[in-house]
């Protein structure tokens, strides 16, 4: 699905590349790309002889204070003039949303330029036709910070699937409802007279950044149905539209049923599963929350960390863990895809 970089990364006369990026979108995780790009400007001059320069940031409102001070000069609301500028090696999309991005995306790959995005919405609905654009222009598209931020789930699964057969994948992919049942379930055994309601805690999500725009997204299992949707394309090269995803959320998740669980020595988690179907040989898969043993893995997967166990045929079940949302994590991922792209010159 990856395909070969296409066009050099451009060398400057004094042979240091120069990798001009076009980053669409400076909210979360778009303030954190450029931070993490700062802090690491001096590392990939030394590690791969490479310039990064941030050409253009495009925004809907060049006013809005911001997370990160960017030259004013750099930032922009005209997005077709960035993503058509020619002299743009790598276009990063941040906006998040469905259509316009989607068609930023596109737009970029047509234009020949490689693509780095977080946005599961788009993937799980458009991962093969966007792919296979980016194959036609002989660019690449990435996309690690969709699923599971600064955790290399797809990189793993890509690997495990080309030495073994991946029987189930499942794990904990939404970092805003993992926080909120912690929350919910951390007043309760705390004992410090504090109730998180489920209303606190979403509070307390949104107040930390790792709320979506649209907070019904994650809420509803929705975002974890997307991602999982990404992940079931690399643990079984199917494509599952989040239509076909049996999705239950958390709204209906109540202190009462949290504290009946923790006296049954459970805890409740919003758990996405995947497995390929022994009849049909078909790809299925889940999203609901389920009660988890306090011995589980899972049950000690706590505020906005990912957990994912990877079940293969001959490896056995392995698990990858770490932040799975937050502006620096996953801009630690959308950079990964830069030094892939860095790498394969
Ligand atoms: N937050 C996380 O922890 C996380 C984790 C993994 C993946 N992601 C994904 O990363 C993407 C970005 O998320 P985020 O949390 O950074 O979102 P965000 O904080 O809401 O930021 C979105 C940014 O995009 C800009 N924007 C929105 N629509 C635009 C348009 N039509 N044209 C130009 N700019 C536009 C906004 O501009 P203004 O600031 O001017 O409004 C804002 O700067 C999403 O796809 C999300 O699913 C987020």
């Amino acid at each position: 699905m990856r395909t070969t970089l296409a066009s050099p990364v451009r060398a400057t006369t004094t042979q240091l590349r120069k990798l001009r990026i076009a980053l669409f979108g400076f909210g979360v995780v778009g303030t954190g790309v450029w931070k993490v790009l700062h802090d690491q400007r001096a590392a990939f001059r030394k590690q791969f002889n490479a310039e990064i320069e941030v050409a253009g940031i495009c925004v809907r409102d060049a006013e809005k204070p911001r997370l990160a001070s960017a030259p004013q000069e750099l930032i922009t609301t005209q997005a077709e003039k960035l993503i058509d500028d020619d002299s743009i090696d790598v276009v990063i999309e941040l906006i998040g949303g469905r259509y316009e991005a989607a068609n930023l995306i596109e737009r970029g790959l047509e234009g020949r330029k490689h693509v780095i995005t977080a946005n599961k919405l788009v993937l799980a609905h458009e991962l093969p036709r966007l792919a296979a654009i980016a194959a036609r222009h002989g660019v690449e598209l990435r996309y690690s910070a969709s699923v599971c931020g600064g955790v290399p789930v797809l990189e793993a699964l890509d690997e495990l699937r080309s030495r073994d057969t991946i029987r189930t994948i499942s794990g904990i992919v939404n970092g805003s409802t993992n926080f909120i049942l912690t929350m919910m379930s951390d007043s309760l055994t705390q004992r410090e007279g504090t109730i998180a309601s489920f209303d606190d805690a979403v509070a307390e999500a949104r107040r930390r950044g790792f709320l979506e725009a649209d907070a019904s997204l994650d809420l509803s299992g929705a975002d974890a149905a997307q991602k999982l949707s990404v992940l079931t394309h690399h643990a079984f090269g199917e494509h599952v539209r989040p239509n076909d995803i049996l999705t239950e959320g958390i709204e209906q998740i109540s202190s009462n049923d949290i504290r009946a669980a923790l006296e049954d020595s459970h805890t409740i988690k919003l758990i996405a599963t995947a497995s390929r179907d022994p009849l049909s040989g078909k790809a299925k898969a889940a999203v609901r929350p389920q009660r988890v043993p306090l011995t589980h893995l899972f049950a000690h997967t706590r505020d906005e960390f990912n957990a994912l166990e990877i079940e293969a045929q001959h490896a056995g079940p392995q698990v990858l863990y770490g932040k799975g949302a937050g502006s620096l994590p996953t801009a630690s991922a959308v950079i990964s895809d830069l030094v892939a792209l860095l790498k394969e010159e």
